[in-house]
């Protein structure tokens, strides 16, 4: 019997991070490996941490990560947790590794007092919707909109 436990991830475990955050990446079809451990340790860590990282370990090795932070449920005008990342290395996966994480942060969500946990899922990733359907999620019919980069700096411009 494996023993999954899920805990806060540490700064010196930067490096493993970027790395199973750039296979998430790779897996969607999105291949710039733009982690670096320096990265990572400047948005994961620290008084100003853009996302607060996750990892699970299975037999004492970390095989998974999730990526969240605080979010706002506008539907019902209450507090929520965003997802940014899950993933699961491949040699881990099927033994309860994803769905740990995914359970932790629910738990971290109603002891928050947070009404839900949402995130985005590529429409094309049939694997992972299956599996979040599996732990009772539902999908809304929204597409997630960016602007990035010159066209951001040019929507600046135009800040009044
Ligand atoms: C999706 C992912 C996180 C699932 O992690 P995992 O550790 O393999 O999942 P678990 O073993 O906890 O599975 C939980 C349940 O989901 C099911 N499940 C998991 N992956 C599945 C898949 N690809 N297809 C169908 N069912 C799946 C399991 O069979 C299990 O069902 P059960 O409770 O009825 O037995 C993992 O496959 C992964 O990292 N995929 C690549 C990255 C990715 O797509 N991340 C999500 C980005 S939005």
């Amino acid at each position: 019997m494996s023993a999954i436990r899920v805990r806060p991830g540490r700064v010196d475990e930067a490096a493993v991070l970027a790395e199973m955050a750039n296979d998430l990446n790779d897996h969607v079809g999105i291949h710039g490996r733009p982690f670096t451990p320096e990265r990572i340790r400047a948005a994961g860590f620290g008084p100003h941490a853009a996302f607060t990282a996750w990892v699970a370990e299975l037999d004492g090795v970390v095989a998974g990560y999730v990526f969240f932070g605080p979010g706002y449920n506008t539907d019902v005008a209450a507090r929520a947790i965003w997802l940014y990342d899950l993933f699961v290395a491949p040699a881990a996966r099927g033994r309860g590794v994803g769905q740990a994480l995914m359970a932790a942060v629910a738990a971290e969500a109603v002891r928050l007092g947070c009404v839900s946990l949402d995130w985005s899922v590529h429409t094309a990733n049939a694997g992972a919707l299956e599996f979040y359907r599996r732990l009772g999620a539902v999908g809304a019919e929204v597409r997630i909109m960016s602007v990035a980069g010159e066209r951001l700096r040019a929507l600046a411009d135009a800040a009044p």
